[in-house]
């Protein structure tokens, strides 16, 4: 079982049991500034190449780079551009390409610094370089670091979908340094939020009524707010990858709105209109109007769980996203293409209510269909 292990000098620790394959997520203030103590014993070789983009190298490398020279950590970097554009084929390649010509060995390491792109397309390349070689996560926006920078999940686009490409791949530790999101765009912030608001309603009532205190004060930049916020998140995170790594089962509750979000991203083409938590957002609130519509979910959940993200800025409704002409069909065309989709059948994480999610393939199709009309009315209305 994952478990909170200790609080060290204001870190909290939680850690990922996968056997041979556990590792840590530190959680905590100053930990880029502070890297090179926290990697020494975890580097097989003192050499790594860290991965970043323009905007985050800008922000954080000469910090990080500083701690890896004071630590006697070797080091290069790799700037990509920024953007979900990055995480296609051609990326992949000219990241592979650099760290080959850098002479990267089997026990060197690479460094992702960054949000979820730079950790899936170079938790990706780290997977297939050399057969694989060790990997770290420095995620630096709330969404990397209480989901995608947590569970080894590492990829990149394909024309059809999101994420098509891309292996299991679990990072030798994670540093969050929760210090980092204060340079974070506002609306960065509040995207992020919808995936830690997921976690609530997967199965922690508790921790959904902490947010409905604690949000406003969390998205305002409280660091104390932020750290115990990200620690619960990546505590479940750890705790549900611990007992279905590659997601034969339990693992799917993650995707609480995913299958509509993945929906609704792929309409936007992923150029940025349309940030994942935005979508995330509208997703969770469309898995709920479908659970009270099957009569599985109360409808003062429904809305209560409506009533929050809304009031902490975040989109609930698909006419909010400013994607015209989007129909019920198109959306269960892209909802198709899932990756959750099996024998043709579409997987959904329903609820019973808040923190009482559950995971379905058993939902008349017709159902969804009418609610997506209803849901995107007002769309086609404005
Ligand atoms: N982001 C969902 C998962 O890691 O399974």
């Amino acid at each position: 079982m994952a478990k909170l292990e200790q609080q060290v000098e204001n870190t909290t620790t939680v850690r990922v049991e996968l056997a041979e394959r556990s590792y840590d997520i530190v959680i905590g203030e100053g930990l880029l500034a502070g890297a090179g103590p926290y990697l020494t014993p975890i580097l097989a070789r003192q050499r790594v190449v860290i991965v970043s983009d323009e905007t985050v190298a800008g922000l954080h490398l000469a910090a990080l780079q500083a701690s890896l020279n004071k630590a006697g950590i070797d080091n290069d970097a790799v700037i990509i551009p920024p953007g979900e554009g990055s995480k296609n084929f051609a990326q992949l390649q000219s990241l592979l390409d650099r760290l080959i010509e850098l002479r990267v060995e089997r026990r060197d390491t690479v460094l992702a610094l960054g949000g979820g792109v730079i950790g899936d397309l170079a938790g990706f390349a780290a997977a297939i370089l050399r057969r694989g070689i060790d990997f770290i996560q420095l995620p630096t926006t709330l969404l990397s670091q209480v989901d995608s920078s947590v569970g080894g999940k590492t990829a990149i686009n394909a024309a059809q979908g999101k994420n098509l490409i891309g292996a299991f791949y679990q990072p030798r530790l994670v540093l969050a340094d929760v210090a980092a999101l204060a340079s974070l765009p506002a609306r960065e912030l509040r995207a992020g939020y919808g995936e830690v608001v997921k976690y609530g309603l997967i199965n922690d009532f508790a921790f959904f009524e902490w947010l409905e205190k604690n949000g406003a004060d969390l998205l305002a930049g409280s660091t104390d707010a932020l750290r115990h916020a990200v620690a619960v998140s990546c505590r479940s995170k750890a705790a549900i990858v611990a007992r279905d790594e590659r997601e034969h089962g339990d693992r799917a509750l993650l995707n609480l709105g995913h299958t509509f979000a993945h929906a609704l991203e792929a309409e936007a083409g992923y150029d940025g209109r349309v940030l994942h938590g935005e979508a995330v957002s509208v997703g969770l609130n469309m898995a709920f109007t479908l659970s009270r519509r099957l009569d599985l979910c109360p409808s003062q959940d429904s809305e209560r769980v409506r009533r929050h993200l809304s009031a902490m800025g975040l989109p609930t409704e698909a006419g909010q996203l400013g994607l015209d002409g989007l129909t019920a069909e198109i959306m269960l065309a892209h909802m198709r293409q899932d990756k959750k989709v099996a024998d043709g059948q579409l997987t959904f994480v329903l609820a019973r209510g808040i923190g009482r999610s559950f995971i379905t393939k058993d939902v008349d199709e017709g159902t969804v269909r009418e609610m997506l009309q209803d849901a995107l009315q007002p769309a086609k209305a404005g």
